[in-house]
């Protein structure tokens, strides 16, 4: 496929739409669909914190992936909200799940198990005679030990499991070292260096079809040459073990795909038709598989919280909200940046403020020094970007709730 053909494929989808949140006229709206409404609005609908979803962000770049004619697996790690899954199943994309639970609610929200890709670490007895059974489209494994039970459970349920081998190909990312996956001491993947061993052992079982390979070498990746690498080594390998007699037709290069979060997202499509490029260009031979979670999502979802006080100290201006880092982890784990902002600007002159949540823990901060239009307690703010790796993360450390996830309907907000 031409570069050319990509581009104005891309550019296709993301035609007479801008982002899902926009400001204008000192204040936030969300624009879904036809219609526009100012976040404050439906914030004064809620008495709690809430995650608030645009559906048609999503679906957008829904569409674009689906152009580029690579197969899209979405990570539902990223988001797993029933709407926003079923939303995905119908626009034709596959899923891939990464325990038990995600693969039960991806087969209740619309995927056929012909459309799932198992990967994950931890897939013992239980979870891998459940994705056997339901005859599930691929399992990536991720150790000599869990092929050695796939086998030997195939052979009890007496069926053939076609699988991948996800490989740890030893690149580091250029990325945050929490969200690197291909490091030589990363738990992820069978080593590049037991592959032979692997491969000696495959031909002679019985039960378990090698059929693709994968990896994932980590997440917020925003160089597009890391992904030319991965295809390029990838397809080598791949070459390879075919070479030795194996039926490979698939070749799964993982997600990771980033976005610069210091921005509105308006320029995003525009790294597409590179990016498309780099992973899929260089393996003609084999059916590539993406597993995007980020760059589908992040920017369809807003986190609204309350000020609880602005709390006057001696160096620092601490803005107190009534949500913390057990609804958005990402600034504690990977000193994340998220625009904040308050949903109706006050006149004057731009504050500093440390902007925390209220646990008792010191990295609860979701932005240290950061300039902000002046806000007061009671006031609206939200904290944008964050449709990935938000809700799903939230926990009820401090016995604080988690927030609640709802998407607008109709002009209404509803949560399923
Ligand atoms: N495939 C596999 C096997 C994965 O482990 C992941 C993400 C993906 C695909 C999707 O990667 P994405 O396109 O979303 O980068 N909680 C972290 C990110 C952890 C990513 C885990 N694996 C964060 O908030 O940045």
């Amino acid at each position: 496929m031409s570069f050319d053909y990509l581009q104005a494929k891309v550019k296709q989808c993301g035609e007479g739409i801008n982002v899902a949140f926009y400001f204008a006229d000192s204040q936030w709206f969300l624009k879904s669909g036809a219609s526009e409404r100012p976040l404050i609005d439906l914030a004064r609908q809620q008495s709690q914190p809430f995650y608030l979803y645009d559906l048609d962000e999503a679906a957008r770049r829904a569409r674009a992936f689906v152009s580029s004619g690579l197969q899209v697996h979405y990570a539902m790690k990223a988001n797993s909200f029933p709407r926003l899954l079923q939303l995905f199943a119908r626009e034709g994309l596959g899923v891939d799940v990464v325990s038990l639970g995600e693969l039960k609610k991806a087969l209740e929200n619309g995927f056929s198990p012909s459309k799932i890709i198992y990967s994950g670490l931890g897939k013992g007895h239980e979870e891998l005679e459940f994705a056997l059974g339901k005859r599930i489209h691929q399992i990536n494994v991720e150790s000599f030990e869990e092929l050695q039970l796939i086998e030997e459970l195939s052979r009890a349920m007496n069926l053939k499991a076609e699988v991948a081998l996800r490989l740890n190909i030893h690149l580091a990312a250029p990325t945050h070292k929490n969200i690197q996956t291909a490091t030589e001491e990363s738990k992820f993947g069978i080593d590049i260096r037991q592959l032979p061993e692997v491969l000696t052992w495959l031909k002679t079982a019985k039960n378990c079809h090698l059929v693709g390979l994968a990896t994932h070498v980590g997440s917020q990746i925003t160089d597009i040459s890391v992904f030319r690498t991965v295809s390029q080594r990838m397809g080598e390998i791949y070459r390879e073990v075919r070479g030795q007699g194996f039926a490979l037709r698939t070749l799964d290069l993982g997600g990771g795909l980033g976005l610069d979060y210091h921005s509105s997202g308006e320029r995003d499509l525009e790294i597409l038709p590179d990016y498309f490029a780099a992973i899929g260009g260089h393996n003609t031979e084999a059916r590539v598989v993406i597993e995007p979670g980020r760059f589908l999502v992040a920017r369809a979802g807003v986190l609204i919280a309350k000020v609880v006080h602005v709390k006057r100290g001696i160096n620092r201006q601490f803005v107190i909200l009534n949500v913390g880092m057990n609804a958005l982890m990402r600034p504690a784990l990977y000193q994340a940046y998220h625009r904040i902002e308050p949903l109706v600007h006050r006149s004057g002159a731009k504050e500093v403020y440390t902007i925390c949540g209220p646990l008792c823990e010191g990295t609860d901060i979701f932005a240290e020094q950061r300039e902000v239009s002046p806000l007061k307690s009671g006031d609206w703010i939200g904290i944008f970007d964050t449709g990935a790796y938000g809700a799903v993360m939230a926990n009820n450390y401090n016995e604080m709730p988690r927030p609640p996830e709802l998407a607008l309907f109709d002009g209404r907000l509803e949560a399923q």
